[in-house]
């Protein structure tokens, strides 16, 4: 697949499943920002994808309006015009129901939801005409106990993606993937609880998936043999939901 001359904007793309969608992108030859929240890893990973190709790295909240402006306007100047839009910024909370604060409610669908509808609108608002890729998850189709606001953002992302798909054909190509447990920060003991993790594991392949394997569905979704794929949602997920 060559993907030069292509820009791409990944969000939360400076680690995780977004720094190996990145670094996937560069490595077929497409030019790629990153956005990412205050993250350190960000500098270690723009310098990965510029030994690749060309890439910028943007500290924005996809949640703020004026940030995702700026991170299009940083990488229509610095990159091209956008064509390939990774909407992978996001942010788990785990507790149950009775006691999950409203603002923490409001913050998940904030950057998972809000933050992919403000993305998809500027790539649009700009002409944009290509891909998005949104990245739900297994648990948006499954639900989880415990996770009322993160499986909630990413059930609309699922919806969001088949209503984008059908508003933007046939210039734009709407596509989710749907990842279950994958070996990242999300998924370290720090963020989630051992019993939920050992929930994570009960899949037909048991085991959790690795970022790269993530990214290989992306790739396709970015690039030309999957021309007549919108609408749809990729489980990437060792078997955790069959459908
Ligand atoms: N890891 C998993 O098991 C798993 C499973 C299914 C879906 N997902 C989804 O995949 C995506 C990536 O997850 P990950 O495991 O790589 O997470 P991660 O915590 O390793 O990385 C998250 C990325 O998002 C960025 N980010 C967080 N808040 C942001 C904000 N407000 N604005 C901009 N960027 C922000 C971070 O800087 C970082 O780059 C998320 O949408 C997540 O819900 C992950």
């Amino acid at each position: 697949m060559n993907l030069s001359g292509k820009v791409a904007v990944v969000t939360g793309g400076s680690r995780g499943i977004g720094r190996a969608i990145a670094l996937a992108l560069a490595g077929q030859g497409a030019r790629v920002a990153i956005c990412h929240h205050a993250d350190p890893a960000a500098a270690a990973t723009l310098a990965e994808i510029k030994a690749l190709s060309d890439g910028i790295a943007v500290d924005a909240d996809v949640s703020d309006e004026a940030q995702v402006e700026a991170l299009f306007d940083a990488a229509n100047a610095q990159l091209g015009a956008v064509e390939i839009l990774v909407n992978n910024a996001g942010i788990l909370r785990e507790s149950p129901l009775a006691e999950t604060e409203a603002a923490d409610f409001d913050r998940v669908i904030a950057v998972n939801l809000r933050g992919t509808f403000l993305a998809a609108r500027e790539f649009v608002r700009r002409g944009g005409a290509g891909r998005i890729i949104n990245i739900a998850s297994d648990l948006g189709l499954l639900g989880r106990e415990h996770m009322v606001a993160y499986t909630a953002s990413k059930g609309g992302i699922i919806s969001l993606t088949r209503t984008l798909a059908r508003e933007l054909a046939p210039h734009v190509l709407v596509n989710a993937i749907a990842p279950g447990s994958v070996e990242t920060d999300m998924t370290s003991p720090g963020s989630m609880s051992p019993e939920q993790l050992a929930k994570d594991m009960d899949t037909p392949l048991a085991r959790f998936g690795q970022p790269e394997e993530i990214a290989a569905m992306a790739l396709f979704l970015a690039g030309p043999d999957s021309r007549f794929i919108t609408g749809q949602c990729f489980g990437v997920n060792g078997g955790s939901v069959m459908h």
